[in-house]
């Protein structure tokens, strides 16, 4: 018998890759693939790309230099490019890099198989189509993995809110909502294969408006209402969401559906209106904090993290204040903050940039509001008893590592104690970024 090919995939960027990387190598399981663990050990290395931020894709590059000469040592290894990057640069990547056998944008890893067999024949194949089929019933069976005890499935995918400075809309395109019975079709296979918590995943996964079994459309509410029904998911969370469409059912959704977890992420970008007017975001910092206010009459103990842009183009220390203030009215569990990035062929990047000294002071001390925050919410944790679903072993002997609903990761060291159990936990201690607790 030959020894199965392997498959290395590297992944970058947002959870939406992560959940693409899995399905990529379910599809390449049909081609007799197996993955791999070590570029070394690889006879395909997928380099699974984002393209959000100017550093985010120069990694790319140099990550290619490196693995460039894994192909003098193996030369059946062939190297292939997914995500962002290929949706963005396409047939520019294999002018720059020669080392690059193939190009696959994210809506047609479906094909990859078909790809593979013909870099084997000796070409160099670029799909960057937006195809009309969808690429989610087309992808071929491959030998269904065993998943962990969480796992992500994308129910949304693209965007039509083309803020000024994203790359989303134009690598992901438009906003497509796969029908809903297709989606508790894999949330229930999900659940036979041992999964307990599902993340629904769309980069404006609140916009979703799914065929629903009704023949009518569905709301995400409507859809997390329905997914609460299959018994044995015990947990739902989804994300990223744009405060425009944070909807009455939804809100409700998350006072009356138990299994839909206490945590939100909502990204604002910035706490001026003149900047958000300028992003294109079409709302403001007051709207904002009234769509959180709401979510917390109906959930009290709602946590909630966002993300941030210092330095976009026109911001004045008067508007990097304001995101100061947002942020400290707000009290965030977790924030993520970025340097602006111009990111060619977005309308931002038409406009002069900031110099760098702002742009990194800037961050410097919204970073380090974000931090005392969330060390502050962290620390009120202690005492608390909270539910942990756990996950995996963690590093020290006998210690498991789980979430609790709050999305806090927490370590627990007891003997009785295995993946996919959901006990209550009574946290003793705060560390950097985790908590420790102990069974109650
Ligand atoms: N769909 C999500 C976010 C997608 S990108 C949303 O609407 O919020 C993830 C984050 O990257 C964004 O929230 C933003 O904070 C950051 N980001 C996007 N483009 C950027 C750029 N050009 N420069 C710096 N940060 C950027
Ligand atoms: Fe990008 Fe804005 Fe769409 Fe989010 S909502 S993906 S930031 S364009
Ligand atoms: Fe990056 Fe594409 Fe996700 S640009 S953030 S991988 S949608």
């Amino acid at each position: 018998m030959t020894e199965p090919r392997k498959l290395f995939i590297k992944t970058y960027g947002c959870q939406m890759n992560v959940y693409d990387s899995e399905r990529m190598a379910e599809a390449m399981g049909a081609s007799g693939y197996v993955t791999t663990d070590t570029p070394e050990s690889a006879d395909m290395i997928l380099l699974n790309t984002c393209h959000i931020r100017e550093k985010a894709a120069e990694k790319v590059y140099s990550e290619l230099g490196r693995l460039k000469p894994l192909k003098d040592l193996n030369p059946e290894l062939k190297i292939g490019i997914a995500g962002c990057v290929a949706q963005a640069e396409g047939a520019e990547i294999m002018r720059r890099a020669p080392v690059v056998d193939l190009v696959v944008g994210p809506q047609t890893y479906h094909r990859l198989p078909a790809m593979e067999a013909a870099v084997r024949a000796g070409e160099r194949p670029v799909d960057t189509e937006f195809p009309s089929e969808d690429k989610f019933e087309h992808l071929p069976k491959g030998p269904r993995a065993g998943r962990g005890v969480a796992a992500f499935l994308t129910v949304q995918e693209g965007c039509d809110k083309f803020c000024a400075f994203c790359v989303v809309p134009y690598t992901r395109g438009a906003e497509v909502s796969r029908p809903a019975e297709r989606i508790l079709r894999e949330a229930r296979d999900l659940v036979a294969r041992g999964v307990r918590e599902i993340t629904l995943l769309g980069q404006n996964v609140n916009g979703y408006h799914g065929e629903g079994m009704d023949g009518r459309d569905w709301s995400l509410a409507r859809l997390v209402r329905e997914l609460a029904e299959i018994e044995d998911l015990w947990r739902i969370r989804y994300t990223t969401s744009h405060p425009n469409d944070m909807t009455d059912d939804l809100i409700a959704a998350h006072g009356e559906v138990d299994k839909l977890m206490p945590y939100l992420h909502l990204p604002v970008q910035s706490g001026s209106d003149k900047i958000l007017k300028a992003m294109n975001r079409k709302h403001t910092a007051a709207h904002y904090l009234a769509v959180l206010e709401r979510l917390r009459d109906v959930r009290p103990d709602l946590a909630v993290s966002g993300d941030f842009i210092v330095g976009f183009p026109g911001e004045d220390d008067a508007d990097f204040e304001a995101t100061l203030d947002l942020v400290r009215a707000v009290g965030y569990h977790s924030a993520f903050s970025f340097k602006y990035s111009a990111r060619p062929g977005t309308p931002a990047a038409e406009r002069p940039v900031l110099p760098d000294v702002i742009l990194n002071a800037r961050l410097h001390r919204l970073q380090a509001v974000i931090t005392q925050q969330q060390r502050m919410v962290q620390e009120s944790m202690v005492g608390r008893d909270v539910t942990v679903l756990f996950e995996k072993a963690a590093r020290m002997p006998g210690q498991m590592v789980g979430k609790s609903d709050y999305l806090h990761a927490v370590h627990v060291t007891d003997d009785a104690l295995a993946p996919g159990m959901l006990r209550r936990v009574r946290i003793t201690e705060s560390m950097t970024n985790s908590l420790n607790g102990v069974l109650l």
